[in-house]
């Protein structure tokens, strides 16, 4: 199994402290935010991990992650010249992930459980976590029917359909590279996982599950100013790194 963290963008949203650098650099309480998503992935015991990054921020992330030996892993970088979306991740990583599975988790996402179970019993297709959310329409949904089975995949709908967020991880076996490159952009010009998800819930092979613990998408000042508190009160037992 293969870890990415996908780490790019220009985090305009969080200007001007991102002028100074990533958004994903950012201190989340006494951490760069990038090592809570880190933490998930060497948690699960995932050691081979590619960190895709915006090329004017690639020196940043050298500087503090270096090859991945001090956290007893190893690093490969790619750069994404654009932010064209999150499936975009496994176009580049190509080559990284080979024949084998993958997960993929955003640089700004904050997980507060511990996943390793659900990433080690992975057995193919695809895996994805929700979370409920009062602001759905902010995020990819999934809709499940009365059996708890998931019928429905949208990209942020502007019309409610469901209030269970997917959120930044996702397992995959290595089909999704063949699927990313089908990929068509969207309206927003950009590659949607939410049609990686498509693709495998149409086959009967999407698994979904909830989390139960809290779930931080850091991306905004509010969300970046919650994250910090969060980190503080609930994590500090929870990191390895
Ligand atoms: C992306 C995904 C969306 C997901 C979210 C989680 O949204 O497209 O499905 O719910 O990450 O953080 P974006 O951050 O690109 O708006």
């Amino acid at each position: 199994m293969r870890g990415i963290i996908l780490s790019g963008g220009s985090g305009t949203r969080l200007r001007p402290l991102t002028k100074i650098t990533s958004k994903q650099l950012l201190p989340v309480y006494d951490k760069p935010m990038i090592y809570y998503p880190l933490n998930t992935l060497i948690k699960a015991g995932i050691k081979e991990i590619l960190i895709i990054v915006a090329p004017e921020r690639a020196g940043d992330y050298l500087n503090l992650l270096g090859s991945g030996k001090e956290f007893g892993a190893s690093f490969t970088y790619e750069i994404q010249d654009e932010p064209r979306g999150l499936a975009d991740a496994f176009v580049i990583g190509e080559n990284f992930i080979d024949d084998e599975d993958v997960v993929l988790i955003l640089g700004d996402n904050i997980i507060e459980d511990d996943v390793s179970d659900e990433i080690k019993s992975f057995k193919g297709g695809a895996k994805a976590f929700v979370k409920k959310v009062p602001d759905p329409e902010r995020f990819g949904v999934v809709k499940f029917d009365d059996k708890g089975k998931a019928v429905q995949v949208e990209e942020k709908p502007s019309k409610w359909i469901s209030d269970h967020a997917l959120i930044g991880l996702y397992v995959y076996d290595h089909r999704v590279v063949d699927l990313a490159k089908g990929v068509k952009p969207s309206q927003r010009g950009e590659l949607e996982i939410t049609d990686l998800h498509r693709w495998y819930l149409e086959k009967g092979e999407l698994e979904v599950s909830e989390i139960k613990g809290e779930w931080i998408d850091a991306g905004t000042m509010e969300s970046l100013h919650r994250a910090q508190i969060f980190a503080r009160e609930k994590m500090k037992g929870k990191m390895v790194i």
